[in-house]
């Protein structure tokens, strides 16, 4: 999913290349991850937390000793997990697309662990995960590559369901126009989010 979206937002073969091998091995440092933990069905209490935290840095120890053909990845796997500071959200530097490669990597995988069902939870439906996203804004999300992932799949809805990219089945059930509708609102969401931050 993440090399599709990096597709979608025009970054070179290369860079797209980059991306699809980040995110297989985006939690690479999980190995190194006390199964028990890994697999507990309910909350994880501090020093759990702490321990499965560590997957970001044991993964990029790893993939440091590994002579890749893209510097950013092991920066993408130390950071898939950050949260984004305030002062990027003005003003606009420019950047490299593969500086974003940790923010897609990082919204895609909370976006795929939404959206699936997992030892602790059921899948969230369709609407909650993107109502998640909105509320993510700032806080989780980069309200940029958030517009742009729902933007996507605005475009990716309209294709025949054997042509698209992100909305597997998983996603569209039913009716394609509430699906339409339900993207289209979050978009609106995450762009007035971001119109009130580009006023101050
Ligand atoms: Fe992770």
């Amino acid at each position: 999913m993440a090399a599709v979206l990096a597709q979608e937002m025009h970054f070179t073969a290369h860079e797209v290349e980059g991306m699809y091998f980040a995110g297989l091995l985006h939690d690479i440092g999980k190995i190194l991850v006390d199964r028990e933990i890994l697999t507990k069905s309910g909350a994880l209490d501090l020093t759990e937390y702490a321990a499965m935290s560590a997957h970001t840095r044991f993964g990029a120890e790893i993939l440091s000793h590994i002579q890749f053909p893209w510097e950013h990845l092991t920066h993408t796997i130390l950071h898939h997990h950050d949260r984004p500071a305030y002062d990027e959200f003005s003003p606009r530097r420019p950047r490299r697309n593969l500086d974003l490669s940790h923010k897609i990597i990082g919204l895609v995988d909370a976006f795929d662990a939404m959206s699936s069902d997992r030892p602790y939870r059921r899948a969230l439906p369709f609407k909650a995960c993107l109502n998640e996203l909105v509320h993510g804004l700032s806080v989780q999300f980069d309200p940029e590559i958030t517009r742009e992932f729902l933007r996507a799949m605005l475009r990716d809805v309209e294709r025949p369901p054997v042509q698209r990219r992100l909305l597997t089945d998983r996603f569209v059930r039913g009716d394609e126009k509430i699906v339409r509708h339900q993207i289209a609102d979050a978009l609106l969401r995450v762009e007035q989010f971001m119109g009130i931050i580009t006023a101050y």
